[in-house]
Parts: structure tokens; C-alpha cells; sequence
């Protein structure tokens, strides 16, 4: 952490002594900063991500909270987008080179704060191939915060995929004790429970970062797709013809069918799938610590494994803020 905070800017340092600070999840402290919590490291590449970037009018954007299936999106919609450069069939042989195959998704689909825009790098987005069009990044960022070009655009589209609370606060908590520095004391479900109902969380608090998307999807419903994990797992094939159509890509009246491309999509991006290759069982993609490895992102990708977690006083308890937070809005889990 230390060594962390001396590579900040300036700036950024000065920003810090200002801003609200609470215990973290994997660091020392999370910082309030236009009104969510994150880490100093990722402050700073937040705002150089909204200083310089700029949007193409053909740019995707997937944004997520951690932990909702950020992963599941970025293969989903880099196969949607380049199957017919990258055919999706799991077996045939043109297929054998299927980029998802040998990268982890974040390789394919960077990240704009943890890849493009870390360490106080500004990187040349324009030089971005022809071929690599539409631009496909992803983010963490809640909807108010994103570059203002991203925002204004009638054109840049934005896919927002949102997990039940239940499920991500316990896919969060597995996944910080992974890469919580040795340094710091264990980290207890009840105080996870406890910082996330109270809007504690990386990107959180969760309803307003889930609210943030859902009610600008119900404002331009052609801008802003709002997905969610359950419904991809209940029903693949739709959810697929949906997100293809919304992001220009929808699938011809053959493929459709047939049949076959969408399962095709959906079986290569499957959790078991993903999982069980060599790049995601051994190798490294994110920069989230050193230590980090591509398996960790794949845990039971299930629905429901709250149950195994919460107890039933912890049950009422999230049910009732998700009611009080929800009410109105039409979002509900
Ligand atoms: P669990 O911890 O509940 O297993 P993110 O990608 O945003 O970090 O989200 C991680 C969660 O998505 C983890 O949930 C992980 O197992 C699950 N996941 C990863 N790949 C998936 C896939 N291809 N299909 C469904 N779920 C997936």
C-alpha cells in the first residue's frame, strides 16, 4: 500500500487529505470521491480517464459493479462483435483459434481505470485498428462519473450488467480475502455484511451504482442496455439476441434459425468452459496485485450461493435496504 501511495500524483495526493475515508476490502482505506468509494490508485486513473479520453461514436462500453460477471460480459460481447472474423464454434477447426481460447477476457476487453488509464498512463486510443472497430472497453465507474463524451453521445452504447446483491456481496467478499495483503487483520463476512449494507464498497454504494444505470436505461432505452446476470443463466439464447441487436451486431435470420451461433457463443463463454482452460487455470491477466491469477476470477459462477452464507437475520436485513433502496425505481431482484 505504501509503496502504492508513493506513486501517486501530486494531485492526487492532495485530493486524498480531503476526501472521506473508511476501512477497505483489500486496502487499508477507501476513499469517497464523487460520491462512491474506491481506491486512491484508481482515483487517480478515474480522473485521467475523464480528462482525456474521448468517446468514437461507435464505442461500447460495459460497465459493472466487481463482481457481477464483468468477466461472463466482456467474452459474451467480444464474441458477439467479432464472430465472423473469430467463428465461435467450439469444435470446428477455423475455431481453433478463437481468441477467447487462449486470453482471458480482460486481455480482450481492457479495462479503462485498472488497464488503460493505471498508473498515470494516457494512452493513444485513437491508433486503435480499423478492424477493432467497435471499441470495446469496460469500467467500473457509477453512470455519473463517466467521461462527459461517453454521456452526450446519441451513439456510444453502454451495456450495464447488474447481479442480486446476495450474490455479489458474497462473490466480493471471497474475492477480497484473495487479495487482501497478509498485513492486514482477516476479514470477517459480518464486517463485509456490515460495510456493504452500509454502501461500503468498491463502486458502492451498490443501489446507487445499480440505480445510476437502470434509471438512464428507462431514459434512452437505445443508449443504455441494462442486463442482469439471473436472466442470462435462466435464458441464454434471448438475452444474447437482445445484446446483438443492441450492439448492431444482431444475429440474420439464419443464424437465428439455426440456432447454433448463439449456442455456440454462449457454450465458449460458459463459466465451465472459460474455466477450464490453460490461460484462466495458470495464467495472469489483470494487474489487481501481483499475486493475482486468472483463476480466481472463476469461483461457482451459480446463482444463489448466498444461501450457503447469509444468515437469516442478515437475510432480513439486505432484503429490507434493497426494498427501501429499490422502491419505486421498478428494479428488483
Ligand atoms: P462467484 O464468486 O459467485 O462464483 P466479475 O467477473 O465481475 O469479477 O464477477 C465474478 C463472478 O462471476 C464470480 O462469481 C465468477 O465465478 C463469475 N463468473 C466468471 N465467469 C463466468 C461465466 N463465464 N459465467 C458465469 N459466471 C461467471
Amino acid at each position: 500500500e505504501e509503496e502504492e501511495l508513493k506513486l501517486l500524483s501530486q494531485e492526487c495526493k492532495e485530493l486524498l487529505l480531503s476526501l472521506p475515508k473508511e476501512k477497505g476490502w483489500r486496502t487499508p482505506f477507501l476513499y469517497q470521491f464523487q460520491g462512491f468509494w474506491c481506491q486512491p490508485k484508481e482515483i487517480q486513473s478515474i480522473i485521467s480517464f475523464q480528462k482525456h479520453f474521448k468517446s468514437r461514436e461507435s464505442d461500447v462500453i460495459l460497465a459493472t459493479i466487481p463482481k457481477s460477471g464483468t468477466t461472463w460480459l466482456k467474452a459474451l460481447v467480444f464474441a458477439i462483435i467479432n464472430r465472423r472474423r473469430f467463428p465461435p464454434a467450439t469444435t470446428s477447426d477455423t475455431s481453433r483459434n478463437h481468441p477467447l481460447l487462449t486470453s482471458n477476457p480482460h486481455d480482450l476487453v481492457p479495462f479503462l481505470e485498472y488497464k488503460l488509464y493505471a498508473n498515470n498512463q494516457v494512452p493513444d486510443l485513437s491508433k486503435f485498428p480499423d478492424d477493432d472497430e467497435p471499441r470495446t472497453f469496460a469500467t467500473h465507474v457509477p453512470y455519473p462519473s463517466l467521461e462527459e463524451s461517453i454521456k452526450k453521445s446519441e451513439s456510444v452504447k453502454i451495456v450495464y450488467l447488474c447481479r442480486n446483491p446476495f450474490d455479489t456481496l458474497i462473490s466480493s467478499w471471497h474475492f477480497m480475502k484473495i487479495l487482501r495483503p497478509e498485513s492486514l487483520p482477516q476479514f470477517s463476512l459480518e464486517e463485509a455484511f456490515k460495510m456493504y449494507c452500509n454502501g461500503i464498497v468498491g463502486f458502492g454504494p451498490f443501489w446507487e451504482h445499480m440505480l445510476g444505470y437502470w434509471n438512464e436505461s428507462l431514459k434512452r432505452p437505445e443508449k443504455v442496455l441494462f442486463l442482469k446476470y439471473e436472466d442470462i443463466k435462466e435464458d441464454v439464447v434471448s438475452n444474447l439476441k437482445e445484446l446483438a441487436s443492441f450492439l448492431g451486431f444482431p444475429f440474420s435470420v439464419e443464424e437465428e434459425r439455426e440456432g447454433v451461433v448463439i449456442q455456440e457463443i454462449a457454450k465458449l463463454c460458459s463459466f465451465d468452459k472459460l474455466k477450464e482452460l490453460e490461460v484462466n487455470k495458470y495464467g495472469k491477466a489483470m494487474t489487481f496485485s501481483k499475486h493475482f491469477e486468472n483463476k480466481h476470477l472463476f469461483r461457482k459462477g451459480e446463482v444463489g450461493d448466498w444461501v450457503n452464507y447469509l444468515n437469516p437475520l442478515m437475510v432480513k436485513q439486505l432484503s429490507q435496504l434493497m426494498e427501501e433502496k429499490f422502491m419505486g425505481s421498478g428494479l428488483s431482484f
